[in-house]
């Protein structure tokens, strides 16, 4: 038997935070208004350099370096986004491109803040089945750049991040236990953000809401079921930050007590495929998730879609030695080198190839 298990994880948070405050200064809301009807205290904003595909990577190389494995050891790489930097390339190639993952296959899935559990089960059951060994799943957003901020139905709700995990095949009993994957595109209109220039997105509060607390419930109790589990059983619950409303209302209809429950919403907002991968980060780092403890995962969004994970949370990560990241950077560095006199030698050819040393105008 072939298990997936998580053996690192990472995050990067862009420096700008823009409090409740902040925003009261330039939109009619109040700190009391959005900590009541949210949870939300402040949100991370990126910016210009701070793009999805830094954020992924900076979150990426903090998983590698936990779980001592190297980029050359990666077969596949996934980025759930729904703001990606370019339609193509696929910000997980550009992540590939920077870490220097040469042996792995790298692309993007859209499935809003569901995206990063999506991306997890794909990755686990490749793992499972055998095709691959090891994979990098990462949740990123840079949804500052799809709000309008001058819309205070929105823009109060959402920030900007990434977080990533390193799965690895293992004979070891754990891991990825079972996941569910599920979509309802009649309620695309709920949340959506049409393909144009400078078009915002746009949402329907009231029926997300309603929504998510259905699909929270009835998720979190198949993929228990499916891993033999009682919801008593289970340690640390981490639902998607989408608004504490909505986990104290899961809470009750699960009968789980609200501190079972992972929620940092107050320092990040609604950060979208982000948000489960960052939270899972943080529980990890402050003690709340320990080797053997049964975890469960929700992530609920546009799409509509929802996913769900129960993870046997099996590996404690060694912190690596000053020696072992110096040799990290060092590896990074020689890749960002190769990457660009890869693009140098393209060039070249280019010109080669039409006799003139000048690259081809390409329409
Ligand atoms: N500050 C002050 N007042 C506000 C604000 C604000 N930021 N935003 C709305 N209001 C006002 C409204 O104008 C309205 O005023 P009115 O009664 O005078 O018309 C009143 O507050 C109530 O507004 P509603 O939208 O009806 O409030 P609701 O109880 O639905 O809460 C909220 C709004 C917080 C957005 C809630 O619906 C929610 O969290 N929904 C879920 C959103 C979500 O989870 N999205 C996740 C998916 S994201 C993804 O996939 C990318």
């Amino acid at each position: 038997m072939r298990y997936a298990h998580i053996v690192g994880w990472g995050k990067s948070v862009p420096e700008k935070v823009v409090t409740n405050d902040d925003l009261a200064k330039t939109i009619e809301t109040s700190d009391k208004w959005i900590r009541d009807m949210t949870g939300i205290g402040q949100r991370h904003v990126a910016n210009d350099r701070e793009t999805t595909a830094a954020l992924s990577t900076n979150a990426a190389i903090e998983a590698l370096d936990m779980a001592s494995v190297t980029a050359a050891q990666l077969d596949l790489i996934i980025v759930a986004t729904i703001t990606p930097d370019f339609m193509f390339p696929s910000t997980a190639a550009l992540v590939q491109d920077a870490l220097g993952a040469d042996n792995a296959g790298a692309y993007d899935l859209s499935a809003a803040c569901a995206g990063f559990l999506y991306g997890l089960a794909q990755a686990a059951d490749s793992i499972r089945a055998g095709t691959i060994s090891t994979a990098l799943v990462i949740g990123a957003e840079r949804l500052s750049s799809i709000v309008d901020w001058k819309d205070r139905n929105t823009c109060v709700l959402f920030g900007d991040g990434a977080g990533a995990v390193v799965l690895k095949a293992s004979p070891q009993p754990g891991g990825v236990l079972s996941t569910l994957l599920r979509a309802d595109g009649s309620g695309g209109p709920a949340l959506y953000l049409r393909q144009k220039d400078n078009e915002v997105l746009h949402m329907n509060g009231r029926e997300v809401f309603r929504f998510a607390t259905r699909v929270i419930d009835r998720s979190a109790r198949e993929v228990m079921r499916r891993a033999g589990w009682t919801a008593e059983e289970v340690d640390v619950f981490v639902p998607h930050q989408a608004n504490l409303r909505i986990i104290e209302a899961a809470s009750k209809s699960l009968a789980i007590p609200m501190d079972k429950f992972f929620v940092n919403i107050e320092s990040y907002g609604n950060t979208s495929a982000a948000s489960i991968p960052i939270a899972l980060c943080e529980a990890a780092a402050c003690g709340r998730l320990k080797p053997n403890d049964r975890v469960v995962m929700v992530g609920f969004g546009g799409g509509l879609t929802w996913a769900a994970a129960a993870v046997q949370w099996q590996v404690t990560a060694k912190p690596q030695t000053r020696g072992q990241r110096v040799l990290s950077r060092v590896g990074y560095g020689a890749a960002a080198v190769r990457s660009r006199a890869r693009r140098i030698f393209r060039r070249i050819e280019d010109g080669l190839m039409n006799g003139n040393g000048k690259p081809t105008s390409r329409k």
